[in-house]
């Protein structure tokens, strides 16, 4: 018998599919909840790191994709769309190639990160680049799937967020109960509006006592939520998020104010500082967006909105090897240097 089964059959209870449907899945959840002792010792908190890099495409979007995709082959429409910042777009053409469906990714041009494209590429997705940004490919996804037999598989599509509900389950079912916090990079807003619907349903059925605070971060360029207002040009090393005009801004803002939680913005500065801390001191590898939920983590502990003792959980979201461009142009103090063979110890200063 194979190990973990994925999601569905994991919580096959709590994530309904239709009858008879054959499950897609490519072993998505189950992801680590790491502690991380370098973040706990500069906040006075128990900091855990839920590492969605591990998922099977690199990211948090394998939860809802393999329920997507799932209800999608069921619907016997032959095609998907979505549209993404890159991410999203890895997902759903691995899920849908797996499924034998062909998809089709609407990405802003050239503001995706090389590893994300790579996926979609390798998949065979068909791949559309706009002119303009997530909001305009979200919107023409949208119009698309209207008007055509094609599945979209934004987190619009509401089976989504059902799936992506599966990590503060997870969490809840390590931890045994809620952390106090629960810090998340938010872009299009569907994430934290899942965590928050997960955390809520665990509670109400007394798997749990409590529920956490939801502290939503966004890049300062890039932070609708946080200015009340949309952005018309979104902007932000942070790719993955950028985003100015949230699909699931309402249910995003409850889940804030239902938990007595925050959305604040941090920037691109402070999202890099963290991104090379998560990598030097945590040895945790994640794309820049990523790391906007521990940069938020350090600006609110730091500020005293975290109150020292508490325990807290930061989703990283994507895995680092997504943008291995931001990686090696953050890090121009890290050169690697060409060396003579035999003059390895003295390169290295060990002679
Ligand atoms: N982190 C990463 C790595 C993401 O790819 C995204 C969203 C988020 C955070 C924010 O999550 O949108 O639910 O608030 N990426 C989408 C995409 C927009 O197209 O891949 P959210």
């Amino acid at each position: 018998k194979a190990g973990w089964p994925g999601i569905i059959k994991a919580y096959s209870s709590r994530i309904p599919i239709p009858a008879g449907a054959e499950v897609v899945t490519l072993g998505e959840g189950n992801t680590p909840l790491m502690p991380a002792p370098h973040l706990s010792e500069v906040t006075g908190c128990t900091v855990y790191l839920k590492v969605e890099g591990a998922n099977p495409t690199g990211s948090f979007k394998d939860r809802g994709m393999t329920v997507a995709i799932t209800h999608a082959l069921a619907s016997g429409l032959r095609a998907v769309i979505c549209a993404s910042t890159g991410n999203t777009s890895a997902s759903a053409s691995a899920y849908a190639a797996r499924a034998g469906l062909t998809s089709a990714v609407l990405v802003p041009q050239g503001k995706i990160a090389l590893g994300k494209m790579a996926q979609a590429v390798l998949h065979g997705a068909r791949i559309l680049q706009v002119d303009g940004n997530f909001d305009d490919c979200l919107e023409l996804a949208r119009k698309t799937a209207a008007d055509y037999p094609v599945t979209l598989v934004n987190s619009v599509n509401p089976v989504r967020l059902v799936g992506q509900k599966s990590a503060a389950w997870e969490i809840c079912d390590v931890l045994g109960e809620a952390p106090d916090i629960h810090c998340l990079p938010v872009g299009n807003a569907g994430n934290i509006t899942a965590y928050w619907a997960g955390y809520t349903e665990y509670a109400a059925d007394g798997v749990v006592e409590n529920t956490p605070r939801m502290f939503g971060f966004q890049a300062a360029g890039s932070a609708p939520l946080v200015k009340g207002e949309p952005v018309a040009e979104p902007e932000t090393i942070a790719t993955a998020i950028r985003v100015g005009s949230p699909a699931s801004w309402d249910p995003a803002v409850k889940a804030k104010n239902a938990s007595g939680g925050l959305f604040e913005a941090v920037t691109d500065e402070k999202i890099l500082a963290a991104y090379r801390l998560l990598a030097r001191k945590e040895g945790v590898f994640v794309e820049p967006a990523s790391a906007t939920s521990v940069a938020g983590l350090l600006l609110t502990a730091a500020d005293g909105r975290i109150p020292r003792g508490s325990t807290v959980v930061c989703t990283v979201t994507g895995h680092g090897l997504k943008d291995p461009a931001t990686a090696l142009e953050g890090n121009v103090e890290v050169e690697p240097l060409a060396v003579d063979p035999r003059a390895v110890a003295s390169a290295l200063e060990l002679s």
